[in-house]
């Protein structure tokens, strides 16, 4: 069987980008990057991939004239490149509800708080302000309800006295940065599935890692 084709959507420095490329550089990993989309130009995302030899489209947002016209275009070029799974890396633009349900259950999101907990801007000053003693980042399925769906992978990091929201931020960083990639694997070996909206894994005996714990199943 084939790698499984993702499409990346980013914005910005494209660290998780970064974490999926090296991944995808291991020949035994099951998935490989078709394209990355960039609603920015000049995103330092972009030229990750370049380096990588990896196709890019850049769709200044601006370019458009609303909302639909803009992901139309993004799940055009996503089509034209055989994409089978999308992964949004730090891409900054809501996307439009039939956007989100064509890519239903195909679309996946990090987002660096321990969901549901902390959704939206500022995640990690959230958690700062909460006082909570560990956070973390969550990969998770993609809804219309932002920062919502069946959740991959959690992976956990202590929240330290002495951080701030920059310092937490960088640690729960490194967390993505594995789990990023575990999400993706578990996928493309076709053992995620969906029931009552939530993700079931099969296979693996997770209590070796408790520290990053994709969920349910034997
Ligand atoms: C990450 O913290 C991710 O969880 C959030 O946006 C940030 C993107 O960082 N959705 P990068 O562009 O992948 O470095």
């Amino acid at each position: 069987m084939g790698r499984l084709r993702l499409g990346v959507l980013v914005s910005g420095r494209g660290s998780n980008l970064q974490a999926l490329i090296d991944a995808c550089a291991d020949p035994a990993y099951p998935a490989e990057i078709a394209l990355v989309v960039s609603n920015v130009a000049g995103a330092f995302a972009v030229e990750r991939a370049q380096r990588a030899g990896i196709a890019t489209a850049v769709l200044p947002h601006r370019d458009y004239p609303d909302r639909a016209a803009f992901d139309a275009a993004v799940h055009e070029r996503l089509t034209g490149a055989g994409v089978g799974l999308v992964c949004l890396a730090g891409f900054m633009r809501l996307l439009t509800p039939g956007f989100v349900d064509a890519w239903h259950d195909r679309m996946v999101n990090i987002h660096p708080s321990l969901l549901p907990l902390f959704k939206g801007l500022h995640p990690q000053q959230q958690a700062l302000d909460a006082g909570v003693r560990i956070s973390g980042c969550t990969v998770h399925f993609v809804r219309n309800e932002m920062d919502a769906g069946p959740i991959l992978v959690q992976a956990v990091v202590p929240v330290l006295p002495d951080d701030s929201a920059e310092v937490l931020a960088d640690r729960i960083l490194g967390a993505e940065h594995a789990a990023y990639p575990l999400a993706v694997r578990l996928i493309a070996d076709g053992r995620v599935r969906v029931a009552d909206e939530r993700a079931i894994i099969s296979g693996g005996d997770w209590r070796a890692a408790p520290m990053m714990v994709p969920g349910c199943g034997p």
